[in-house]
């Protein structure tokens, strides 16, 4: 079943046009990935379905429903989360306090806030004991975990993930794609964009390569890995370790 649908969008900043008529599909219960060199366009196709840049042409659906016209906070109410590149967590607040902007929409609901909030606990245990924390003293990986748990607290059918690797060591990364599949298993469908070609292509039911803001590869996650050719021209080296 269609849960995203992205059809032929055109994204441009000023006069230049970072994407071209990409078209995607995530289904319900899958892990898509998005790869790419940097600059390909990958964080820019994230932000067009978050809401926060405008597709000039083309149309974005979610569930059915177009979502192009909807402000961002509309679309998080619709069941779309973003986790932003680079994590982006208040490093003057709690832990605590950072996981509760996530549920803003339903900050005035306590009991819903409490399940959200119980839910991210079970998934990193480690965030629960620094939950009186400032987020600014934790490791990056702490701050990845809570930089994806802050957008669970939205509760959505889909979570947007932008590099969760990026910078962490070899055994946070192997932490970070469990915690992936755990979230996945539970019904959140993901659309996951990564560097790590290899580790991202293990994980994923399919994916999508983007190449100066075109689609230029999609297929099954496993058949990509197996491509010498591709990954030479588009995803670079494998990385070392894992
Ligand atoms: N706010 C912006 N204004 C102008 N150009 C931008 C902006 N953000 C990104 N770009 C450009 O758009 C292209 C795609 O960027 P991005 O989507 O961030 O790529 P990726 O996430 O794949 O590295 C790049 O050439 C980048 O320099
Ligand atoms: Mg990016």
């Amino acid at each position: 079943m269609e849960l995203l649908q992205l059809e032929e969008i055109c994204v441009s900043y000023g006069r230049i046009e970072v994407l071209r008529q990409v078209s995607l599909q995530v289904n319900e219960g899958e892990i898509v990935a998005l790869l790419g060199a940097n600059g390909a366009g990958k964080t820019t196709t994230l932000r067009a379905i978050s809401g926060l840049v405008k597709p000039r042409q083309g149309d974005i659906l979610f569930d059915g429903s177009s979502i192009l016209a909807l402000p961002a906070h509309r679309i998080v109410g619709q069941g779309i989360a973003q986790c932003p590149e680079g994590r982006k967590v208040f490093p003057t607040l709690t832990v605590e306090e950072n996981l509760r902007l996530g549920a803003y929409l339903h900050r005035n609901d306590k009991e819903w806030v409490e399940e959200g909030q119980e839910k991210v606990w079970e998934l990193f245990p480690r965030l629960h004991e620094r939950r009186f924390q400032l987020a600014g003293t934790l490791s990056g990986g702490e701050q990845q975990m809570l930089a994806i748990g802050r957008a669970l607290m939205a509760r959505p059918r889909l979570l947007l993930l932008d590099e969760p690797s990026l910078g962490l060591a070899p055994l946070l990364v192997q932490e970070i794609f469990r915690t992936i599949k755990a979230i996945n298993a539970q019904g959140v469908a993901i659309l996951l964009v990564e560097q790590n070609a290899r580790l991202a292509l293990k994980i994923a039911h399919r994916a999508y390569v983007l190449a100066t803001g075109q689609v230029v590869v999609s297929g099954e996650a496993a058949d990509l890995a197996n491509d010498e050719k591709l990954r030479k021209a588009y995803l670079g080296a494998a990385p070392a370790q894992s």
